[in-house]
C-alpha cells in the first residue's frame, strides 16, 4: 500500500482498482458527536475556531473510515471574514443582513485579505498533522454564482429571480459582482492549499437553475478564474441538477466533475468527455431505504462509474441531517470491499 491518497490518484486518472469514497456534508448534524461539540456555538463562530474545526473535520474520518476529510467550514465564511454582515440560520441557511440591491453595494463589496483568516491556515495545518498520510484533505469554496445568489436574494431561494434579473439586465454589474466574488473564493482556496489542502472542491450548488447559454456566458468564466488560481492541486467542481451543464462545468477547469443522482455516471462521462474523472452519485434520500436497497444501488453507481477515467464515490448531494450514520459506515465498507471487483466487471 502506498501513501498516495487514493482520492488524488483517481482525480489524476491513475486510479488502478482502488475506489475512494467520502461524503459531502460528512461532518454535520447526522453525527451525534458533531451535535455535542456544536452545542451553544453559532455556525459561523465554530468555523473560526481551529480546535473545533479540526475536531469536526476529523470526526467522520474516525467514524466512517472515509478516504478524505473535507475541511469544516462554509461557503459563506470568506464573505463574513471580508466584512459582509450575514448569519447562518440552522434549518434555513445563509441570511444576508443587507441583500445587494444597488450598484454601489457591488462597487463597495470588500476584498478578502488573507491576513484576516490566519485561523483557516492554522486549522488546515492541525488537521493535516493528525490525518493519516493515505487520506486526502479537501479544501473548498463556493463558486461566484452560488455566492452571488445568496447575496442578491438575501437568503435561500427557489427561483433565483433577482439573481437572474441582475445577470440578464445588468451584465456589466453582474460581471463585476462575480469578479469580486471570484477573488474572495480564490483567496479562501489559496490559503487552504498553501496550508496543506491537497485537493479542492468548488461548490456551484445552484448553477443547475441556469440555461446553458447563461451559464456559459455569465458564470463559467468566473468559475474558471477561481479554479485557475489553484491549478497546482486536483480540482473538483460540483453542482445540483447540472445534467445539461456537465461538459461546461468540466471545461471550466475541473479535473473531477461532481454529478448529482439524476444522471447515471456512464451517461455523465459521455457528456463530460474522456479527460476528466467523476464524483458521485448515490441519491442521499436512498440512505433511509432498507440496507439491501442501499447496497444494490451503491453497486449500480460503482459499475456506472467504471466507465469514467476516474471515479470518486460520493452521494449526489450532502448527507441529510436525518441520515443514520451506521448506514454511511456500512456504505464505506461496501465501497472498499466490493469496489475493486465491481469496477473490474
Ligand atoms: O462536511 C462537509 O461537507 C464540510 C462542511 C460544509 C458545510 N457547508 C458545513 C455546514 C460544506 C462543504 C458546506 C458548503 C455549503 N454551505 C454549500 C455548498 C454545499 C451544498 O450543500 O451544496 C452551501 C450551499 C452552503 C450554505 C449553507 N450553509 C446551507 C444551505 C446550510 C444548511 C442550513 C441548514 O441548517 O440546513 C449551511 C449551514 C451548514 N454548513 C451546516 C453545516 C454542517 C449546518 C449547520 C448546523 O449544524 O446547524
Amino acid at each position: 500500500m502506498t501513501d498516495t491518497p487514493s482520492l488524488l490518484a483517481a482525480a489524476h486518472r491513475r486510479q488502478g482498482t482502488a475506489l475512494p469514497v467520502w461524503f459531502m456534508r460528512q461532518a454535520g448534524r447526522s453525527l451525534p458527536e458533531y451535535r455535542a461539540v456544536r452545542e451553544g456555538i453559532a455556525m459561523l463562530d465554530s468555523c473560526r475556531r481551529p480546535d473545533l474545526v479540526t475536531e469536526i473535520t476529523l470526526q467522520p474520518v474516525r467514524r466512517h473510515d472515509v478516504d478524505a476529510a473535507i475541511f469544516f467550514s462554509d461557503i459563506m465564511v470568506p464573505l463574513a471574514a471580508a466584512g459582509v454582515d450575514l448569519e447562518i440560520k440552522s434549518g434555513v441557511g445563509p441570511v444576508i443582513t443587507e441583500p445587494i440591491r444597488t450598484a454601489r453595494q457591488i462597487h463597495e463589496l470588500p476584498e478578502l485579505d488573507p491576513a484576516a483568516i490566519p485561523d483557516i491556515a492554522e486549522a488546515i495545518r492541525a488537521i493535516r498533522a493528525e490525518l493519516p498520510a493515505h487520506k486526502a484533505l479537501i479544501g473548498f469554496a463556493g463558486a461566484p454564482f452560488t455566492l452571488a445568489s445568496y447575496l442578491v436574494e438575501g437568503g435561500p431561494s427557489r427561483d433565483y429571480a433577482r439573481t437572474k434579473a441582475l445577470m440578464a439586465g445588468e451584465p456589466m454589474l453582474w460581471d463585476e459582482l462575480c469578479a469580486r466574488l471570484a477573488r474572495i473564493s480564490a483567496t479562501f482556496l489559496r490559503v487552504q492549499v498553501d496550508a496543506g489542502a491537497q485537493a479542492v472542491q468548488l461548490f456551484d450548488s445552484w448553477a443547475g437553475s441556469l440555461a446553458p447559454y447563461d451559464y456559459a456566458t455569465r458564470v463559467q468564466p468566473h468559475s474558471t478564474a477561481v479554479l485557475s488560481r489553484v491549478a497546482d492541486v486536483p480540482r473538483i467542481h460540483f453542482g445540483v441538477g447540472t445534467g445539461e451543464l456537465l461538459r461546461l462545468m468540466g471545461a471550466a477547469g475541473a479535473d473531477v466533475v461532481g454529478v448529482d443522482w439524476r444522471v447515471p455516471l456512464d451517461h455523465a462521462t459521455k457528456r463530460i468527455g474522456p479527460d476528466r474523472a467523476v464524483q458521485g452519485n448515490l441519491d442521499p434520500a436512498l440512505l433511509s431505504a432498507p440496507w439491501e436497497v442501499v447496497a444494490e444501488r451503491a453497486r449500480d453507481v460503482i459499475r456506472a462509474g467504471a466507465a469514467a477515467p476516474g471515479h470518486i464515490f460520493n452521494l449526489g448531494h450532502g448527507v441529510p441531517a436525518t441520515a443514520d450514520p451506521d448506514v454511511l459506515t456500512r456504505l464505506v465498507a461496501l465501497v472498499h470491499e466490493e469496489g475493486p471487483a465491481l469496477r473490474a466487471e
